[in-house]
């Protein structure tokens, strides 16, 4: 069972990006798909639920017309490690066909979401899909490589929360990206 202080901040082993770092980011991202998809129709397409935060604040600084809208797909479950299948919850309202779009990804991690959602949304038949995201976790072994052209920042392999990303559902509130302490998914050890 994981444990949870009453004060979510204490349970945070080190701030890797404070709120206005993120904030900054987003905003130098959302220039350049602005300048990048000009005079094209685009679609920003989120991953639910990780990524709600990440599209509500990106699409605020795209300054050109477009749309948006939700997907959902679940790999983690209440763990800190892919499952390894991804089930998509839901499909996208907005329609797609001719479209620019933009998938908005929290993480990529393994990769196994972004390219399940990639497959799925090229049936929509779209005129070009790429990818958004907030964090680029450099891991020893990608079990599907996709090329991500907007990323927010490059991390190390360690497990973190916030800013829209959970651990068992809990943490997505925080205002900032933080590493989670081991204790709180890790079974005390010697007792
Ligand atoms: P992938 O399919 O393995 O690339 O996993 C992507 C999904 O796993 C993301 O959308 C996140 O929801 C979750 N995930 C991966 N790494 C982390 C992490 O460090 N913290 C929280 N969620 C994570
Ligand atoms: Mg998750």
């Amino acid at each position: 069972m994981p444990r949870i202080s009453e004060d979510l901040t204490d349970d945070i082993e080190e701030v890797l990006y404070t709120r206005e770092e993120i904030s900054e980011r987003v905003r130098k991202i959302g220039e350049k798909i602005s300048r990048d998809y000009q005079g094209k129709p685009l679609v920003l397409v989120g991953i639910l639920r990780g990524a709600l935060i990440f599209l509500s604040d990106l699409t605020r600084n795209v300054t050109i017309e477009h749309s948006f809208d939700m997907v959902g797909a679940s790999s983690y479950g209440a763990s800190t490690s892919s499952s390894g299948r991804v089930q998509i919850t839901k499909d996208v309202e907005v329609n797609l066909r001719d479209k620019h779009v933009v998938i908005i990804e929290d993480i990529y991690d393994s990769g196994r979401t972004l390219a399940a959602i990639r497959d799925l949304l090229r049936v929509h038949h779209p005129a070009s899909i790429e990818v958004a995201a907030l964090l680029y976790k450099k891991v020893k072994k990608r079990i599907t490589e996709v090329d991500i052209k907007y990323v927010g920042f490059e991390i190390t392999d360690k497990f973190v929360v916030g800013y829209g990303l959970d651990y068992s559902e809990v943490y997505r509130n925080l205002p900032y990206i933080g590493v989670l302490k081991r204790r709180v998914y890790e079974e005390t050890k010697g007792n």
